[in-house]
């Protein structure tokens, strides 16, 4: 059952991914789908709208879920399990409906019931609530999860008090809070690296890393999320959840096994170990921008300001970088640079692991450049990168930087995916490794809740052209200590 199921998430993102789900036929034939929204409608209306939401997406390149053609067999399976209910989130008499829905389809037998939270994050409590109140998460005739999209809170006070609210009428088991990096190849790739191959994680520590640059850039503005953007910013809306997660699988210690609560608490771990700042040291050690007129992605886009629902005197940050500090033995003195942004020059979301220059470095040419470095890529092109120097041919010993490149793509015929593909299909089975447990959400939020309260008292938004990347004062932050970030899009 998804409870947004007009919205932009359920369109772009969710209807994809039940699509990609049906090529390895991991959909059952029992399955159905119940969408919940407040606009009025029937079953044969809301499957004409995924359709034609389908049909946009379809064979658009920019979009890495999108499949050259529409498979038409596949999405008339689809299309004929799509069913649609119309009530508000707040009304008791919607959570009747939607039990009569679920008795008159499952016809008495059991069956297992996902509640899909894709709506605004100010109706994740009621909801929860009134399924709770209606009986409906009660899990004697089979199983009933729970999924939560992000934001889960917009500070560590909210965060918490939902987290108490939704455990008084759930199991941990059956909450499912989604972040959809998870779901990325790469993202679950970085623990295959560091823990399957001892060449990695053998110099994965503070002897031997200067730092860390997580970055996840964008050329998109803000697009139709205005009313929702210009409350969040990008601190909020990609920090604690998005790069934080990243941040944890680079961080974290070995797990004792590939068990969901072993990998969690690990991650977890890393999370809480990041330093929480002052909110000077905060001040000091975070740069805002927010995006002007310009051209990203190869066209001209207004300034965030003149975005639809965006206030024309907003303060709100577009794009944001920090440097945090993790303490633990591991990582003390290591910092991690952090930055995102939308209407940036190119899209590239990466990990780049700096190494240290060697002890005592002979070659007069490598003290001018940046030591060996690991790039962890993303998107748009997934793979694993490794810069180093070697020996130009010739008499004279003259060094070159190399890249030895490893591409997905090369390998692997990877089916289109929006990351949502595989987070679905764990609900279905019932994994929850790659859900946040509610200790890593709030350790989330305690870690940038430092950046928030310096920020409501102070500090600039710097403003920057669209289609660069961000505002100067980024560059300068790492500057101060040496450092210069990985060229976006390289
Ligand atoms: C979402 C954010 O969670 O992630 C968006 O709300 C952002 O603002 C998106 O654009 C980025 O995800 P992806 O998969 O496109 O990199």
């Amino acid at each position: 059952m998804i409870f947004g199921a007009r919205g932009d998430l359920t369109k772009r993102l969710l209807t994809p991914a039940l699509y990609n789900l049906t090529a390895p036929e991991l959909l059952p034939d029992g399955f159905r789908v119940l969408g919940v929204d407040h606009n009025a409608g029937d079953d044969a209306a809301f499957g004409k709208d995924l359709a034609a939401a389908m049909r946009a997406l379809i064979g658009n390149t920019a979009n890495e879920a999108s499949e050259p053609h529409l498979d038409k067999t596949r999405w008339a399976w689809l299309q004929q399990r799509l069913g649609y209910l119309t009530g508000d989130f707040e009304d008791p008499q919607t959570y009747g409906a939607l039990a009569a829905r679920l008795a008159e389809h499952a016809g008495g037998k059991r069956h297992g019931v996902i509640f899909y939270l894709a709506t605004s994050p100010r109706f994740f409590g009621d909801i929860v609530d009134q399924l709770g109140k209606a009986g409906l998460v009660d899990q004697a005739s089979g199983f009933r999860r729970v999924v939560i999209e992000k934001p889960f809170g917009h500070d560590l006070a909210s965060a918490r008090a939902l987290n108490r609210r939704i455990l008084k009428r759930l199991d941990e088991s059956q909450i499912y809070r989604i972040d959809h990096f998870l779901g990325k190849e790469t993202v679950r790739n970085i623990m295959a690296v560091r823990f399957a191959n001892s060449v990695f994680e053998a110099v994965w520590n503070r002897h031997n890393i200067d730092h860390v640059q997580i970055t996840a850039a964008e050329t998109v503005g803000v697009e139709e999320r205005g009313a929702y953007y210009d409350q969040a910013g990008a601190l909020r809306d990609m920090l604690p959840n998005h790069l934080f997660q990243l941040l944890g699988m680079v961080a974290m210690e070995p797990p004792n096994s590939l068990s969901a609560d072993a990998i969690r608490a690990e991650k977890a771990r890393a999370i809480e170990a990041i330093e929480v700042q002052t909110p000077t040291a905060a001040l000091a050690n975070s740069v805002r921008g927010q995006y002007r007129a310009g051209k990203a992605g190869g066209r001209a886009l207004p300034a965030y300001r003149a975005a639809e629902n965006v206030s024309r005197r907003s303060h709100t940050e577009t794009y944001v970088a920090l440097k945090l500090g993790i303490d633990n033995w591991r990582w003390a003195g290591v910092p991690f640079y952090l930055r995102t942004g939308k209407a940036m020059s190119g899209r590239d979301t990466e990990v780049v692991i700096q190494f240290k220059a060697p002890p005592s470095q002979p070659f007069q040419q490598a003290l001018n450049r940046a030591p060996s470095q690991l790039v962890l890529q993303l998107q748009p092109h997934e793979g694993l990168s490794l810069a180093f120097d070697v020996k130009q041919p010739g008499a004279d010993v003259r060094l070159e930087r190399v890249w030895m490149d490893f591409r997905y793509a090369d390998y692997f015929k990877a089916a289109p995916g929006t990351g949502y593909e595989t987070l679905i299909y764990d609900v279905m089975i019932g994994d929850q490794t790659l859900f946040k447990k509610a200790d890593e959400i709030e350790a989330s939020w305690r870690a940038v809740q430092p950046f928030m309260t310096a920020w409501s008292k102070g500090g600039v938004v710097h403003g920057y052209a669209a289609g660069t990347n961000g505002p100067s004062q980024a560059d300068a932050l790492l500057a101060r200590d040496g450092r210069v970030w990985h060229e976006v899009g390289s």
